[in-house]
């Protein structure tokens, strides 16, 4: 991501963005305006779009290259939808796709120019066009080659330029500004897809504590790890009830942000991080296992948005705090039946060891109350419910709070890192009594998704809450035109744009 006023070395392509069914090109930018440049592409793109070969839909690309390039390869026509439907969301998802479409050529550069974007950063300004340019763009260009030893899967992706020659200054100013934020979010979005794609034979609970140790920044972010001896002294019993059928020991993660002036609200952030889950002895089976390595995304939800929050040095105090085991199964593994005792003193029957997540949760939201927070957000991959609810563009949002909720579901409309609410009525509260105990941990199929969150909404007391069940939105199982398969990282940006919401 560059931000250049003008053109400083070659490109490969210039982006030319197109709505559907344009009869003409937009106003093109200087750098497109080049003689050499426009004299043969400009009348080969108007050819395009007259004879219907590229129509401007949303995730429609064509390249047209020059036949004589010297600074500039070729046009990339890059279709951003009907006009009236473009918001800020759509255009993230087509920078994706323009992304996306670059890197299967071997472009080094891709430049925009961002006065052939007047429309757009007239209505939204230039800042936040910028920013979702340079994140979208991101985005779309990540992979995760970690264990691919194959030299022909592709390089580098290209980077994207930004030009602001024809801009006002202040409108310059906005754009390198809302480009280096863009970044910011982005960077932390890949780190959490990175954590979510590994492995769980290389990530595990210990693992995952040593990559949130690389956040502990002298007095601004502190990093604790919890282990086995003091979730014992804490009673944590639900979470070592979890982690007692592995081999790996469990950990508990607090990330602690504070702003260099005092800020007036505290935030807990909670997530799971079932590193692999294969339902215990209530064992999955296999086609559902498969995917399991990604049972720890809330977690990564929670480390990059504390790497986001740092970055962006935001002025609340943020407190994240991730329960990490794995649900595996030999001789000590917890039984069906068995009643746990959480550190808020509740007690839990084990009905199914598959519904891990919840009690996982249920010591590290006690554990968030002690920092007092305003309110506490949860990110889990906690549901197949949710999945079959709202599927895969959607996290599942639940409330013991309508003002959080209402606030949580506005920062999802700004990300573009949705969510929908579904109910938190007493009834679902009273599903999930226990004849032995005081809770169990399933009540059956009917409203999965909802009696997970009532188990929740039992251990947070009266603080704000809002859990978000990332099951469906966490990771996708195919590639999608804006994205690779694998985790998305979804929560990050959700969670930093609630935060920047706050203000002070
Ligand atoms: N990690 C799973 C939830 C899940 C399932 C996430 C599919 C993504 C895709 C969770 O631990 C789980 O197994 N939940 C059970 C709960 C049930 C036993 C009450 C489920 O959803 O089936
Ligand atoms: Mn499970
Ligand atoms: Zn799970």
């Amino acid at each position: 991501m560059q931000v250049e006023r003008e053109l400083k070395s070659k490109v490969s392509f210039v982006a030319i963005p197109i709505c559907k069914d344009a009869r003409s090109l937009p106003k093109l930018g200087k750098v497109a305006k080049e003689r050499d440049v426009e004299d043969g592409l400009r009348k080969v793109a108007q050819r395009a779009l007259r004879e219907k070969a590229f129509a401007g839909d949303g995730g429609e690309t064509l390249p047209l290259l020059h036949p004589q390039p010297r600074r500039i390869g070729g046009f990339l026509l890059w279709g951003l939808g009907e006009k009236e439907k473009l918001t800020l969301d759509s255009l993230r998802r087509v920078v994706g796709v323009l992304a996306r479409s670059a890197a299967k050529t071997s472009a080094a550069r891709v430049a925009v120019e961002m006065t052939s974007l007047q429309d757009v950063i007239k209505k939204w300004g230039a800042d936040t066009v910028a920013e979702v340019l340079t994140s979208g763009w991101q985005y779309g260009s990540y992979s995760y080659k970690e264990y691919q030893t194959n030299s022909s899967s592709p390089g580098k992706p290209p980077n994207l330029v930004l030009l602001t020659a024809g801009l006002s200054p202040r409108d310059e100013r906005l754009v390198r500004s809302g480009s280096s934020q863009g970044r910011v979010v982005a960077d932390a979005v890949s780190w959490a897809r990175d954590l979510g794609n590994a492995p769980a034979n290389a990530l595990y609970p210990d693992v995952l504590a040593r990559r949130a140790r690389t956040l502990a920044n002298g007095r601004r972010v502190s990093v604790k790890v919890l282990g086995p001896a003091q979730m014992r002294r804490l009673r944590m019993g639900c979470l070592l009830g979890v982690a007692q059928g592995s081999s790996r020991p469990p950990r508990l993660i607090v990330i602690h942000y504070r702003p260099t002036k005092k800020a007036k609200k505290t935030i807990a952030l909670v997530g799971k991080a079932i590193t692999f889950d294969s339902g215990g002895l209530s064992l999955k089976p296999a086609k559902s296992m498969e995917e399991m390595k990604f049972d720890m995304c809330g977690g990564a939800s929670v480390l990059g948005a504390m790497k986001a929050v740092a970055a962006l040095r935001l002025p609340v105090e943020v407190v994240g705090i991730i329960p990490a085991s794995e649900n595996m199964v030999n001789g000590s593994a917890v039984r069906p039946g068995d009643v746990l005792r959480a550190s808020s003193g509740t007690t839990v029957e084990v009905v199914n060891t598959d519904a891990e997540g919840r009690l996982v949760l249920a010591d590290a939201l006690h554990y968030a109350r002690r920092f007092k927070p305003n309110c506490i957000l949860d990110f889990a991959t906690l549901t197949g419910a949710i999945v079959i609810a709202l599927g895969g563009g959607v996290t599942g949002l639940i409330s013991n709070n309508r003002d959080l909720a209402a606030q949580v579901y506005a920062a999802g409309e700004d990300s573009g890192d949705r969510v929908w609410e579904l109910p938190l009525y007493e009834e679902y509260v009273e599903a999930i009594r226990s004849q032995v105990a005081d809770i169990r941990n399933s009540s059956g199929r009917e409203a999965g998704a909802i009696t997970a969150g009532a188990f929740l909404s039992r251990f947070v007391g009266d603080t704000p809450w809002c859990h978000l069940d990332i099951a469906g939105t966490g990771w996708s199982s195919r590639e999608r035109s804006f994205a690779a398969a694998g985790a998305t990282g979804a929560g990050v940006s959700l969670a930093v744009a609630f935060l920047r919401g706050l203000g002070t």
